[in-house]
């Protein structure tokens, strides 16, 4: 099967000369490519080819982009999408003056989201979570990553595990499952936490390994959660069962989670608001992706992470939502790329590749999608704009038009 999407006005290849992730001044070669059309092959990109030779080339369809700017299909690294309940009363809250971490300190916050979840069945949880994978196929989404994290019982965990890979068989983007049964301390394990760490790593761990329920393994490394040590002792035996690696922390402490992390080699790490300066270098001579997630930021009204100092130092930086009922209800990717590009003072080209081939990268995939290179996957966000800095432009503002996944359209704006 042969397809073209002919005439945009402008390509952003987001090239990584094979490389599957960017670091420092390279963020800014979005690789920008006018005039040209785009062949696809069984899924994947097969050429680029000037637009006056379009016409020697036979296609089973054409995709029409004229003058649209084609871009790899956006990419949602660290989401915790699958939830159930509403947090807006610990919102008013927040709004009179109490913490995030004062919330949670009171038997609030995750563990609100954990008795909503535990509460709600597999069906309901499909049902809930399913318009929200939607929405995201509408922005230009074509990965999305999902934690499981609010079950914190072994039969939950599954069951929220379960019912991301449900989702991943019934949608058309892929979904990246992550196993975050470190999210934070379930109530019942409140004053036993070594309890629930053999809960972790002698049941969970095994079994989400064995059923391949996830790829990555995921914690919280701060104050009130999980101790460096705790989280070592997670990563030794996720490691042993085969599953990757990605760590919360420096979001409001340093008590050695980046240090855990870079010893485990973890792929990502992510937050990084209250990073050590010290500790950048660190982190930006190790192939660890930073994570930044500025939708935190503004939802909880506090420091952004240092991007700048980040891509200055080399580390390779990614971006997004943490879509999340507690700190970052946001999953607007429009939103964070503004913030990204206002409040972390990333340029709009830093802010585009972060969000696509590095995001790709964070999730290990930064070989098979994330940019438009030859081979890679045929994932692409159609955005209607003649400009690619109207994208980053326009705040909260969804331009997106067509959504192509493995060279099928499964968004298409104009022909709802
Ligand atoms: O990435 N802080 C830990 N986890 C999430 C928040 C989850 C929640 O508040 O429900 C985060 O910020
Ligand atoms: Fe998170």
């Amino acid at each position: 099967m042969k397809k073209i999407i002919k005439n945009p006005a402008q390509i952003l290849t987001i090239n990584s000369d094979g490389q599957g992730f960017k670091r420092g001044t390279h963020l800014e070669d979005i690789g920008l490519l006018e005039n040209h059309s785009i062949i696809i092959e069984n899924e994947v990109i097969k050429d680029f080819i000037p637009n006056s030779r379009i016409n020697k080339h036979k296609a089973d369809e054409i995709i029409d982009a004229d003058g649209k700017v084609a871009m790899p299909g956006l990419i949602d690294c660290h989401t915790h999408t699958a939830f159930a309940g509403s947090r807006a009363n610990e919102f008013r809250q927040k709004l009179k003056g109490t913490g995030y971490e004062e919330i949670a300190k009171k038997g609030g916050g995750i563990n609100t989201t954990v008795d909503a979840v535990r509460k709600s069945s597999f069906d309901e949880l499909v049902k809930i979570v399913k318009p929200r994978i939607d929405n995201y196929i509408c922005q230009g989404v074509t990965t999305l990553e999902i934690k499981s994290g609010y079950g914190l019982s072994f039969y939950d965990e599954v069951k929220l595990l379960q019912v991301i890979k449900h989702l991943n068989s019934i949608t058309e983007i892929d979904i990246v499952p992550t196993f975050l049964g470190a999210h934070t301390y379930p109530r019942e394990y409140k004053n036993d936490h070594s309890s629930y760490i053999d809960i972790i790593i002698k049941e969970m761990i095994p079994y989400v390994a064995n059923h391949k329920l996830a790829v990555f393994c995921d914690g919280f490394c701060e104050k009130g959660s999980f101790t460096a040590k705790e989280i070592d002792l997670i990563f030794t035996k996720a490691v042993e069962h085969g599953l990757k690696l990605k760590l919360h922390t420096e979001q409001f402490n340093n008590i050695g989670g980046l240090q855990v992390a870079l010893k485990h080699t973890a792929l990502t790490v992510d937050h990084l608001e209250v990073i050590k300066e010290d500790d950048i270098p660190l982190l930006a001579e190790s192939n660890t992706i930073a994570v930044l997630l500025p939708g935190v930021s503004f939802f909880l009204d506090y420091e952004y992470a240092p991007a700048r100092k980040l891509i200055e130092s080399e580390a390779i930086v990614a971006l997004a939502t943490d879509f999340n009922p507690g700190s970052s209800h946001i999953s607007n990717m429009s939103l964070i790329m503004s913030l990204a590009s206002i409040k972390m003072k990333m340029s709009m080209e830093e802010t585009l590749s972060a969000i696509t081939l590095n995001a790709a990268a964070a999730l290990d995939l930064g070989n098979t999608c994330g940019s438009l290179e030859i081979n890679k996957a045929a994932d692409f966000a159609i955005f209607e704009v003649e400009d690619y800095s109207e994208i980053v432009y326009s705040a909260a503002h969804n331009l997106n038009c067509m959504t192509i996944k493995k060279g099928e359209v499964i968004y298409n704006k104009n022909r709802e």
